[in-house]
């Protein structure tokens, strides 16, 4: 063969691997609302940026007439490029070749990739679309899947880890994004269960629906496996690009800086007026962080999950933030099991990959019951503790109203080595609410009192006007921010119009900041 006929041959082949598994598996795949995984990889990274590697990979299966279906790339495609200029890896199964279905071959693309990944220090971003173990490779593909699992595992904390579900994900192809830092899932194309409806059915006589069991709204409402929902691939792979905008792309690098057009002294007199009259009326605290960072935007993480927290990413003055705030609009921002695991996580990523946490705290304690207690809460609980504790980023507090009980030491506050301590003149710091103290310091006292009374309706009257009293006076004392102030647990006190100045300072003061934890193999988080 000469040049040209070798070129020739080239093109060929470059189009039997682009061909997937054929016109008639595509045009499903279109119909069903999906991508192919090679429009899904341009439309994720800069144009013109991807460049492929093993498109050639053929699979090496004999069994069940696999040696007759062989298909240039194995039905991923893997390769590397570009958003916003920056440096991403990619893999994308397509789910037109065997279901997407993880081979020995295919898993060694993957493979290389995130070797070179964890090589050169840039985020991995993979795109899901699999019916899991391809069944004909029996355990070599169980040994691929694992391959990947610890690569995932010893790439955690190092690069950031981003997994799209874009199709249905069966079985191993759930448990690889499991591990990865972010999981987005398309609505009504997407599936993730360990094992389908028909296993279920058959095993327990429960009947479910796909998306009942293991769809975007099941992931993102209420098991919390999932981070974002997506109405379609395209806003998908929009929202990954963006998320990739607010991280470093390696451990040892600081997220990326942003020119903004919104002043760093911007005050914002609405603020003021932000915490209702009443302690126990509930605001949107996300309004608050609206008015605090930069053109009011915020990027909501787990938006539909243990609504009582709210976390995301943010810039001040151009710099990501985490924002981690109880939500007082949702069941009173009180922390349960599952905001804590929501928090924990995030506050981890954001220490892992040096992005500074600014914490909004409402919260009038930990959610009481037994279902919280059998659940573990206590374990839960202490997850977001240590998680703040052991955070050694730029950590910043604003108490906007209620900070009680172990609530106030673990939404980091000053012991916890917070750096700065702001509080709003609104903030309640104590170690419960004045109705609730009372009730304890002042039970015989007021049982005492009572007695004073003739009649039962006597009595009660005694009894309420006597407690009403001890709340007051409890309040006056205690209910505010200067007894932590008097302390030095609280920095400043601060008026809300001035939040956004106030943080952007501290920020830029603790941006030389240095702290590390004891040399140890890892901490033992009560997971
Ligand atoms: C090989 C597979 C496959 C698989 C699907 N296909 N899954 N081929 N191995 N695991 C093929 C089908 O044969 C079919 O081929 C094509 O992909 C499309 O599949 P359909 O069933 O027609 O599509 P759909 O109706 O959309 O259903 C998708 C699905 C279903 C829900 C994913 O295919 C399914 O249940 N697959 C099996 C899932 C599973 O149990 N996987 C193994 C898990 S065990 P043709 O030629 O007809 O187009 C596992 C262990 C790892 O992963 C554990 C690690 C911890």
């Amino acid at each position: 063969m000469n040049l040209e006929q070798k070129l020739e041959d080239l093109q060929k082949r470059n189009t039997a691997a682009e061909a997937g598994g054929g016109p008639e598996r595509r045009a499903r795949q279109h119909k069903e609302g999906k991508l192919s995984a090679r429009e899904r990889i341009q439309f994720l990274l800069d144009e013109g940026t991807f460049e492929e590697t093993d498109r050639f990979v053929t699979h090496r299966c004999t069994d069940f007439g696999m040696e007759a279906q062989k298909l240039p790339g194995d039905g991923f495609v893997t390769g590397y490029g570009r958003i916003e200029g920056r440096l991403v890896f990619v893999f994308a199964q397509d789910f037109t070749v065997f279901g997407g279905s993880l081979s020995e071959a295919n898993a060694s693309k993957i493979v290389k990739i995130m070797d070179m990944a964890m090589r050169v220090g840039a985020p991995l971003i993979g795109l899901n679309d699999s019916g899991g173990a391809r069944i004909q490779e029996g355990v070599m593909s169980l040994a691929g899947y694992a391959d990947i699992f610890v690569r995932n595992t010893l790439a955690s904390g190092v690069i950031p880890q981003i997994s799209a579900i874009m199709g249905p994900c069966a079985g191993g192809a759930v448990y690889s994004p499991a591990i990865t830092d972010y999981i987005f899932m398309v609505d009504k194309t997407s599936y993730m269960f360990v094992t389908g409806p028909d296993v279920i059915k058959t095993v327990t006589h429960e009947e479910v629906t796909k998306d009942q069991l293991g769809g975007a709204a099941t992931h993102n409402e209420t098991s919390g496996v999932a981070h974002f929902l997506a109405h379609d691939d395209a806003e998908c792979l929009s929202m990954i690009r963006e998320l990739i905008g607010f991280l470093p792309s390696n451990n040892l690098d600081d997220p990326p800086r942003r020119a903004t057009s919104d002043p760093a002294d911007r005050a914002d007199a609405e603020l003021d007026s932000a915490i209702p009259a009443a302690s126990n009326q509930p605001y949107d605290i996300k309004d608050v962080i609206a008015r605090v960072v930069d053109d009011g935007y915020f990027f909501e993480v787990q938006e539909m999950y243990a609504r009582n927290i709210v976390v995301g990413f943010a810039r001040m003055n151009g710099r990501s933030v985490g924002v981690v705030a109880n939500q007082p609009a949702f069941l009173a921002g009180v922390l349960d099991i599952n905001a804590s695991d929501k928090g924990a996580r995030f506050v981890r990523f954001c220490d892992a990959f040096n992005i500074p946490l600014i914490t909004f705290e409402d919260v009038p304690g930990f959610l009481p019951g037994t279902q919280q207690e059998y659940g573990g809460i206590i374990r839960h609980g202490a997850k977001l503790l240590f998680a703040f504790a052991e955070a050694t980023v730029p950590k910043l507090t604003v108490i906007t109203r209620k900070a009680y009980g172990g609530a106030y030491c673990v939404m980091s506050s000053k012991h916890i080595r917070t750096d700065v301590n702001y509080a709003w003149p609104t903030a309640e710091i104590a170690v419960m609410g004045p109705e609730g103290a009372v009730n304890i310091v002042y039970k015989r006292e007021l049982d005492r009192a009572a007695q004073m009374g003739k009649t039962e309706a006597e009595r009660a009257a005694i009894l309420e006007r006597e407690r009403g009293k001890k709340i007051e006076e409890f309040r006056e004392r205690f209910a505010n921010p200067y007894v932590a102030a008097e302390r030095g647990y609280i920095d400043a006190v601060i008026r809300p119009r001035e939040t956004r100045k106030k943080l952007i300072d501290a920020l830029e003061m603790l941006d030389s900041k240095r702290d590390k934890n004891p040399p140890k193999k890892h901490g033992n988080i009560p997971l």
